[in-house]
C-alpha cells in the first residue's frame, strides 16, 4: 500500500510525462508550420502526417506511446500497482488537457496504446490489432482509435481484474469524448482519410 503523498507524486509525475506535447514540439523544431492551422489541429500524430512528414508523425506516435510507458512502468516500480493505474490514468489526463496549452491538448489514442502496454500488455496488444484492422479497412485514423478503445473494455473484462476494467472504462470513454468532432464528421462521411489534409 502507497501512502497518500506517494500516490499524489506519482499523479503528479504521470500528468507531468503525459502534458509533453511531443507532435508539437517536434513540428516546431523541424519547422514543419503550426500544427493548431493544419488539418484537425490537433497535436497528435494522425495531424503531424498532414505536414507531410512520416518520420516526425511516427516519432510523434512512439514518444506519445512512449510518456504512457514511462509514467506507469516508473510508478510500477518504485510504488506498485496502484500507482501504476493512478499514473496511467494522470497521463491520459494530461496529455488530453496539459495546462501548458491552456488544457486544449490531444485525443489520447497513442498515449492510450502506450499506457494499455504497460498495464496489460496482452491488452495492448489486442488493442493495436483493433486499431490496424479497423484504420486498414476504413483508411481513417480516428476509426483506429475509437474501435482500439471499445475493444479495450472487452479484453479487459477478460482480465478480470477490477480497477483495471474501471481504469480502462475510464480512458476509453475519455478517448470517446475526445473525438466528439471526428465522430460527427464520421457520421457525415467527410472525416479524412489517413494522410490527407483536411
Ligand atoms: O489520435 C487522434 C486521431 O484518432 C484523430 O486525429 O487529427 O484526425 O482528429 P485527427
Amino acid at each position: 500500500e502507497s501512502s497518500s503523498l506517494t500516490l499524489l507524486l506519482w499523479a503528479l509525475i504521470g500528468y507531468g510525462l503525459g502534458s509533453i506535447p511531443f507532435g508539437l514540439l517536434l513540428t516546431q523544431l523541424l519547422g514543419l508550420g503550426n500544427l493548431r492551422e493544419i488539418g484537425s489541429g490537433n497535436i497528435g500524430a494522425t495531424n503531424v502526417l498532414r505536414t507531410g512528414n512520416k518520420t516526425a508523425a511516427a516519432l510523434t506516435l512512439l514518444l506519445d506511446a512512449g510518456k504512457g510507458v514511462v509514467a506507469v512502468l516508473l510508478a510500477r516500480v518504485y510504488s506498485g500497482e496502484d500507482a501504476a493505474q493512478l499514473a496511467a490514468l494522470m497521463a491520459m489526463l494530461g496529455h488530453c488537457y496539459p495546462v501548458w496549452l491552456g488544457f486544449k491538448g490531444g485525443k489520447g489514442v497513442a498515449t492510450f496504446l502506450g499506457l494499455m502496454w504497460a498495464l496489460a500488455w496482452p491488452v495492448g496488444l489486442g488493442c493495436c490489432i483493433a486499431w490496424a484492422v479497423a484504420a486498414s479497412l476504413t483508411r481513417i485514423s480516428s476509426m483506429g482509435g475509437l474501435m482500439a478503445a471499445a475493444v479495450s473494455t472487452f479484453l479487459l473484462v477478460l482480465t478480470g481484474n477490477g480497477t483495471m476494467l474501471l481504469l480502462g472504462i475510464a480512458l476509453t470513454l475519455l478517448v470517446f469524448w475526445r473525438h466528439r468532432a471526428n465522430i460527427t464528421r464520421i457520421r457525415q462521411g467527410t472525416e479524412p482519410k489517413i494522410g490527407q489534409k483536411s
